[in-house]
């Protein structure tokens, strides 16, 4: 199993490009169900997750293309890939593949509105907590599915084969059942009113593409979404967002190593609140033309309290970086999770690195300690795992950060783009 290793002490300077959102990439490469025709989708990101969606949706029957070469100097190493669904040829989606990935469930979303039916596997539990899919089945049945639990599957269907507009409040926002009933309200019959939806920038980046294949969506980025549903949808041609948890992740890389760097392509007004923390704490941010600068000078981290909220408060996916950041502050900072009951796996392993991190419920107590050490370290999930990196970066000594297999879910060419700012990562083989 690969791991990296991170030499620490070296300040970040340079640039680093911002590769395509994987959250943002997978729910529109799902959304190719919906149509016969092909959608092209730029800006791709090269990940195990975006590999692994591809054979899940292969298995519908979606044939992929990936067209001319990596677009290296301006957008990270993201690709553009064109998708067809001609023909469905199953609506079944088996456990050995839903299970890898949890949001390849959201097929459920197309293939009902599309073919009236879907048989989905049950995603099961995650590291980061148990994550039902109880929203995402109430949406569909808000539109008149019927669903029946059996065997670990979700069989559903349309009752008379077409679903039917409705309104739906959720009953607590979900950004994986706002993309699902996006999806399945597009093709539904008469309007729908999706209230107390999710307002994330990948929701919106969802929305836009459907209305370029001719959906009828109004409202995405706030918490009522109206859709008219059209009878059917054609290709179209739309461009990934940039990724913010990777930018938001360099910039707090930065904060901690101090230096300069301009995170290419980023995107302040995509994560405005975690960049409000980050100035608190003492970066200094600015947006330029080609991206995000980020600079930390000499001074100290200053410690601030932070609790994870849905979109725009501050994104759970940063909280394990940020907490990285806090473990080297001058002061305590409370870190309180609110999405996942589950997600301080990697304090820890912070705690083998030497920082002061204390549990109480669903707040870490974090002491600022004046220098992490190098260790070895294991890693849990996708963002626990680059907490690690970027702290093992900030470190004195050396940091080895086994089951790596995670980081490649979701950040592209990690260890070239932190190398070129002068940091030294390299991965281990075996
Ligand atoms: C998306 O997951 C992201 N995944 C997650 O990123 C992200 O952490 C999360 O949104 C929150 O921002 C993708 O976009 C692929 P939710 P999702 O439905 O859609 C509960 C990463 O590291 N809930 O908004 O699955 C749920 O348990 C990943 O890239 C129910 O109770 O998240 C959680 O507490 C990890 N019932 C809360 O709602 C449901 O049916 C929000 O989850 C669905 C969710």
């Amino acid at each position: 199993m690969d791991s990296i290793r991170v030499k620490g002490g070296n300040e970040l300077n340079g640039r680093i490009p911002i590769s395509g959102a994987k959250n943002a990439a997978l729910p529109l490469m799902i959304a190719s169900l919906l149509t016969d025709d092909t959608l092209t989708l730029e800006n791709v990101p090269d990940l195990a997750d975006v590999q692994q969606l591809i054979r899940i949706l292969g298995n519908h029957g979606v044939d992929h293309s990936v067209n001319g070469r990596r677009e290296k100097q301006q957008e990270g190493y993201s690709r553009t890939i064109n998708f067809s669904a001609r023909h469905i040829v199953d609506t079944t989606a088996p456990y050995e593949l839903v299970s890898k990935m949890r949001a390849s469930f959201w097929v459920i979303g197309p293939l009902l509105a599309r073919m009236g039916e879907a048989k989905v596997s049950l995603p099961g539990g995650c590291a980061i907590g148990t994550r039902p899919v109880d929203l995402l089945l109430e949406v569909l049945q808000s539109l008149g599915t019927e669903i029946d639990i059996e065997g670990g599957y979700a069989i559903a269907r349309a009752k008379n084969k077409r679903l039917v507009g409705n309104r739906h409040r959720f009953g607590k926002v979900t950004v994986g059942g706002t993309h699902v009933g996006l999806m399945a309200a597009s093709l539904a019959k008469g309007e729908t009113v999706l209230e107390n939806a999710a307002r994330e920038p990948e929701i919106v980046n969802l929305a836009e593409c459907l209305n370029a294949m001719g959906a009828k969506i109004t409202g995405a980025g706030t918490s009522t979404i109206t859709i008219e549903g059209v009878d059917s949808l054609s290709g179209a041609r739309h461009r990934v967002i940039p990724d913010r948890i990777e930018t938001g992740t360099y910039a707090m890389a930065v904060a901690m190593t101090g230096g300069d760097v301009v995170l290419e392509g980023g995107r302040i007004d995509l994560l405005q609140r975690a960049i409000d923390i980050l100035t608190e704490t003492g970066a200094e941010i600015s947006q330029q033309d080609d991206g995000i600068r980020v600079k930390r000078n000499g001074n100290g981290v200053r410690a601030i309290d932070v609790t994870t909220e849905p979109f725009p408060g501050f994104p759970t996916d940063l909280q394990a970086q940020f907490m990285g950041l806090m473990t080297m502050a001058s002061g305590q900072s409370r870190i309180t999770e609110t999405i996942f009951e589950n997600r301080f796996m990697h304090v820890q392993e912070l705690a083998r690195l030497g920082a002061h991190i204390s549990l109480s419920g669903q707040t870490a107590i974090v002491d600022g300690v004046s220098r992490l050490k190098g260790a070895p370290v294991m890693a849990t999930d996708l963002r626990a795992s680059v907490s690690l990196v970027i702290a093992g970066l900030a470190a004195e000594g050396e940091t080895t950060v086994s089951r790596i297999y995670h980081l490649d879910r979701g950040f592209e060419r990690l260890e070239d783009k932190l190398s070129n700012c002068g940091a030294v990562v390299e991965r281990l083989s075996g």
